[in-house]
């Protein structure tokens, strides 16, 4: 019950879309969410190389007041930064190999923590994932352009 108020806040309560025009407008978003985020939401980031998962996740980082510069450093799974309202634990999981290097991180106390999680390429932990989370999807376009995204946020 505690777990899915927090995914219902961090959603904003319903589904949306927004057409994101300039890696700004991700971030913008990003930032929004990051700025509402309550303590054990879990948010997947979907989409392809290069479609602004990370933007998102730098947004979001600054919403929660993380001055820390955030990236995705290639081989570096876990991410944590504790300078921010909430500590953000950033997951790229595109390079695991075995699923249990994500016990050897310690997953679980950061999905089942009071920080937030965000997670790139959540496709490849699928069963990991818990029951209810944000889904963040951000999908391109070439026929709108090189820097449009569409970027969809529902509770699952
Ligand atoms: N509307 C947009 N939103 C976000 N990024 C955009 C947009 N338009 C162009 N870009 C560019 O797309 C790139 C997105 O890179 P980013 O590292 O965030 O992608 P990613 O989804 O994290 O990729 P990866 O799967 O490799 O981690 C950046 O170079 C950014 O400037
Ligand atoms: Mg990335």
């Amino acid at each position: 019950m505690e777990r899915r108020k927090a995914v219902r806040l961090a959603a904003g309560g319903e589904a949306f879309v927004m057409e994101s025009l300039s890696p700004q407008d991700t971030w913008e978003l990003g930032k929004r969410l990051g700025k509402e985020a309550e303590p054990g939401c879990v948010i997947c980031l979907d989409g392809d190389l290069g479609a602004g998962k990370t933007v998102f996740t730098q947004g979001f980082a600054a919403g929660l007041g993380i001055r820390e510069p955030v990236n995705s450093p290639t081989f570096t799974i876990l991410k944590e930064y504790e300078d921010g309202r909430l500590p953000l634990y950033h997951f790229d999981v595109y390079r695991i190999g075995d699923i249990s290097e994500m016990d050897e991180i310690g997953y679980e106390d950061c999905f089942y923590g009071d920080g937030v999680c965000l997670v790139e390429w959540p496709s490849r932990i699928e069963k990991l994932l818990p029951k209810h989370y944000v889904s963040v999807s951000i999908e391109q376009a070439p026929e709108k352009g090189f820097d449009y995204r569409k970027i969809t946020v529902e509770e699952r």
